[in-house]
């Protein structure tokens, strides 16, 4: 594979950096010459990559190319490229369909949707691909893990789930303000809180035929402390409020 980027920025950087801390790893990537700072960072760290002069000639280089531009200049930016039959293309970009993105592309005829995310850097976070496309399930298998899927339909329902980032630190912090306010100092209730729910994340590895409501099931001891808060939060109107909003998410991601 000779892998290319089209759009130079946190993502590519961070797949870039990822395929690159593996061990004996080799691939040739080019890359595009925009955003400056990260492709000179890149190929200043890895031997193996190198700066395109321009947009087309990361294609010229390349059999593989992901396309990693905002999807406001996306079609724009596109459009001016002349693909080639046997390019692979692998578009990054999340709000536009993989139709439309097949149709910008032609006559390239491999082409598929990708959501890998940042963490892909440190080799975490499973890679969302649609349609199934053996080539990008071992490429990203290698880095974070894979998860294929058949149709847009489902894509789009499993990228709501990165909607959530921002929701789940501020909660954290929550709970760190609190224990902070009764005169904890912030670095134990930190260290706490991460090794704690560090633990967690690892909870549903463990039992691997369980779903998630099971676990919850299984924490909330009858009469306990986790049982109060859940009955609350639920008392509130909490998770009913949450799934609303996770509906109005997945309608902004399709468009409907
Ligand atoms: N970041 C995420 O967590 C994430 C997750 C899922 C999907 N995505 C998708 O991945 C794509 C890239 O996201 P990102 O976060 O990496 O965005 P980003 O950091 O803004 O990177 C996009 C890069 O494209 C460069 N660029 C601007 N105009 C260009 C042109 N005409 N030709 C080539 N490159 C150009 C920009 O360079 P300048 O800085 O010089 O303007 C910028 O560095 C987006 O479509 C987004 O929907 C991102």
């Amino acid at each position: 594979m000779r892998l290319g980027f089209v759009g130079t920025g946190t993502l590519s950087s961070a797949i870039v950096t990822g395929l690159k801390s593996l061990p004996g790893e080799t691939t040739p990537v080019v890359v595009s010459p925009r955003n400056e700072t990260i492709a000179a960072e890149l190929a200043a760290r890895h031997p193996d990559v190198r700066i395109a002069a321009d947009n087309q000639a990361v294609l010229d280089q390349c059999d593989t190319v992901m396309l990693a531009v905002r999807p406001q200049i996306a079609r724009e930016v596109v459009k001016e490229l002349r693909f080639r039959q046997d390019h692979h293309v692998v578009s990054l970009i999340a709000t536009i369909s993989r139709e439309e993105i097949a149709g910008l592309v032609a006559p390239a005829a491999h082409v598929c949707k990708a959501l890998p995310m940042p963490m892909i850097a440190r080799l975490q976070g499973a890679t969302i691909i649609c349609p199934p496309d053996p080539i990008m399930a071992a490429f990203f298998g290698r880095l974070s893990g894979v998860i294929e899927v058949e149709d847009q339909a489902e894509f789009d329902a499993l990228s709501v789930v990165t909607a959530n980032y921002a929701s789940y630190f501020r909660y954290l912090d929550t709970i760190h303000t609190w224990v902070r306010s009764q005169g904890v100092a912030g670095d134990k209730s930190r260290a706490y809180i991460t090794s704690i729910y560090k633990a967690l994340a690892n909870a549903p590895d463990t039992a691997p035929d369980e779903d998630f409501m099971h676990l919850s099931r299984e924490y909330a001891t009858r009469g306990g402390i986790n049982e109060q808060v859940l009955r609350e939060l639920t008392e509130h109107g909490t998770f009913e409020a949450f799934a609303e909003i996770l509906g109005r998410v997945h309608q902004r991601i399709t468009g409907a």
